[in-house]
């Protein structure tokens, strides 16, 4: 009985999916999915515009959000190939969607006076402001039909889109996806708007962020699940509606989006994520807050976008993402979290360097290739020997060289045989996101930690020492390295979705 009507409510689904697919229309050539980065401007010492603009240049950063229209940004920006989505902050709403005339002044004063020099390629008409500054709903759809009046009178509506960035919370019961739903609390502007994106040819731009997603479903969402890491196919999320597949928070939370669009009948509008990123430090009450997990997540972001492998339910179509931040905004307050987002400091030198090498040249020059991983220091000895076990062990790091007489030996101590052990792993895992972590006992530097005749893996430095010959036998004994406690892996940290997926299914069969 339970059975047949799974099957029943299956033959259902699928013609209502395969016709949602074919609508979003496959992704043109011009339309090849990118990573973009926000800047925020809460910084101490933010760089002066033109220094900005080469800083941004040099990392090969080719699309930028804005979170206003300053003018010296945007002249820094002329004649450079670097996109721009231009903002309307949520304090000037209220005006533009009063007047038409104060949209033509902003279209005028913001876009016009700076285009085609400036590539301005999209105007964002506030920020989460149904979420955050609810008295202005009513506003956002005049705003937004009285600038496109402005660039339409422009002549400018066809290079130049508009939407307004909406924060993840207002859909709901977003997992499995198939059941998400906009709040109907904002149906009244959501749906207006579709119908706006939709006649524009716009995209519905969304926050999202696996990071708090998995912070507020701890024990359920996976970190793995959100770090884009390697799944086995037991540990996916499954929608047990659709029965698709997921590996990772971020195409969940984009296809949540594309079902509570399709249930008000619109399925020609594609998902823009005008924010994500991952903090790579917090206080207490965030562990989870790390440089490793901030590089993982970032790095892994960057690979899966220029995969171009879409989501499960939309496959042929990538959603670009803009990540949030470039900078780490120091002058933001609690949580500490809240200034840690930055993938550089202000100054721009990196917070951490990206694992991005075979992705492009975004944010990726010649010091990603000069990465090593070692042991941290103030890691007491047993933390580090367990490491140091599993990386000679199950992880089968090469460490020949740290046995007795070889040239790694010597300083004969832990922290030094786990930093070689740490990275050769890191080598052999082609210096992968997330390979330099052992539960958090190791780091990434990019000073080459050879010393005397001892070579790194990865090093470019030529040992001036021929081997000695090795005795074998002496080898075996004594060396930290030849124990090989257990197989667990250590970056465990999966909880499995066995109860979830149970539930939803319980779920059907109870229909
Ligand atoms: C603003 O322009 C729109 C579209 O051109 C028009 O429908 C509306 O009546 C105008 N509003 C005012 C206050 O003039
Ligand atoms: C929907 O949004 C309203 C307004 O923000 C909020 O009060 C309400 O709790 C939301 N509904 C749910 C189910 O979260
Ligand atoms: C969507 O379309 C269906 C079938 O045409 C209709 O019954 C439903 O009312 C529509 N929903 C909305 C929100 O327009
Ligand atoms: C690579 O990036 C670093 C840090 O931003 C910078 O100092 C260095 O000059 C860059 N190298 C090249 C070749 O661009
Ligand atoms: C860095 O690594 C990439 C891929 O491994 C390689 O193509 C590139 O030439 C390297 N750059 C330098 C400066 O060694
Ligand atoms: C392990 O490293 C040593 C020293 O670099 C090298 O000679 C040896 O070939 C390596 N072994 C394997 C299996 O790669
Ligand atoms: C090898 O070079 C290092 C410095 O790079 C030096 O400290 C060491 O003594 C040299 N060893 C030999 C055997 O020459
Ligand atoms: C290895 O060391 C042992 C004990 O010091 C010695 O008896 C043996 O001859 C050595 N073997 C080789 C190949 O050097």
């Amino acid at each position: 009985m339970a059975v047949f009507k799974l099957f029943a409510l299956l033959l259902f689904i699928f013609p209502v999916l395969s016709a949602a697919l074919t609508e979003v229309k496959a992704q043109r050539d011009k339309d090849e999915p990118y990573v973009g980065v926000n800047i925020g401007t809460d910084v101490s010492n933010l760089l002066p515009p033109t220094k900005l603009v080469a800083f941004l240049q040099q990392q090969k950063v080719t699309h930028i959000r804005l979170y206003d229209a300053d003018p010296d940004i945007l002249k820094a920006l002329s004649k450079t190939k670097i996109r721009v989505i231009v903002s309307v902050p949520n304090n000037q709403i209220l005006g533009i969607g009063s007047s038409n005339t104060t949209a033509a002044n902003w279209i005028s004063r913001n876009v016009v006076a700076f285009y085609p020099d400036t590539l301005i390629t999209t105007v964002a008409v506030g920020d989460e402001v149904l979420t955050t500054v609810p008295s202005l709903a009513v506003m956002l759809m005049p705003a937004i039909e009285s600038l496109y009046s402005a660039l339409v009178a422009s002549n400018l509506h066809n290079q130049i889109k508009i939407s307004t960035p909406h924060a993840s919370n207002i859909i709901l019961d977003s997992f499995p996806p198939s059941q998400a739903y906009f709040n109907e609390t904002f149906s009244p502007v959501i749906v207006q708007l579709l119908r706006f994106l939709s006649r524009t040819s716009s995209p519905l731009m969304m926050n999202m962020y696996p990071y708090y997603v998995f912070m507020q479903n701890k024990g359920v969402v996976p970190l793995d699940n959100s770090l884009f890491k390697p799944l086995t196919p037991s540990k996916e999320m499954v929608d047990p509606n659709t029965l698709l597949h997921y590996t990772n928070v971020l195409d969940a939370m984009i296809d949540s989006a594309y079902s509570s669009m399709k249930n008000l009948n619109v399925s020609d509008v594609v998902v823009l994520v005008t924010e994500t990123g991952w903090p790579s430090k917090g206080d207490s009450k965030e562990p989870y807050a790390t440089v490793d997990n901030a590089d993982t997540y970032n790095s892994n972001l960057i690979k899966h976008i220029f995969d171009r492998s879409g989501t499960p339910f939309h496959p042929e179509y990538t959603s670009s993402v803009y990540i949030y931040e470039l900078f780490n905004e120091d002058l933001r307050s609690s949580p500490v979290s809240e200034a840690n987002w930055g993938l550089f400091y202000a100054n721009s030198t990196p917070v951490y360097l990206l694992h991005v090498s075979g992705s492009g040249e975004f944010l990726a020059n010649d010091t990603t290739n000069q990465t090593y991983c070692v042991a941290m220091d103030g890691v007491d000895g047993k933390t580090l020997q367990t490491a140091l076990d599993w990386a000679c062990g199950p992880g089968r790091a090469n460490c020949s060289e740290i046995q007795p007489g070889e040239n790694c030996y010597s300083p004969n101590n832990v922290k030094n045989h786990a930093s070689y052990a740490f990275d050769s792993y890191y080598e052999k895992e082609g210096r992968s996101a997330g390979s330099c972590d052992f539960k958090g006992v190791a780091m990434i530097t990019t000073t080459d930690p050879s010393h005397g005749v001892c070579v790194f893996p990865g090093s470019k430095i030529i040992s001036n020492r021929t081997n000695t010959v090795v005795n074998s036998t002496s080898a075996t004994s004594g060396v930290d390295a030849s124990r090989f406690i257990g197989t667990r892996p250590l970056e465990d940290g999966l909880r499995i979705f066995w109860g979830l997926i149970l539930g939803f299914i319980c779920i059907l069969f109870a229909l």
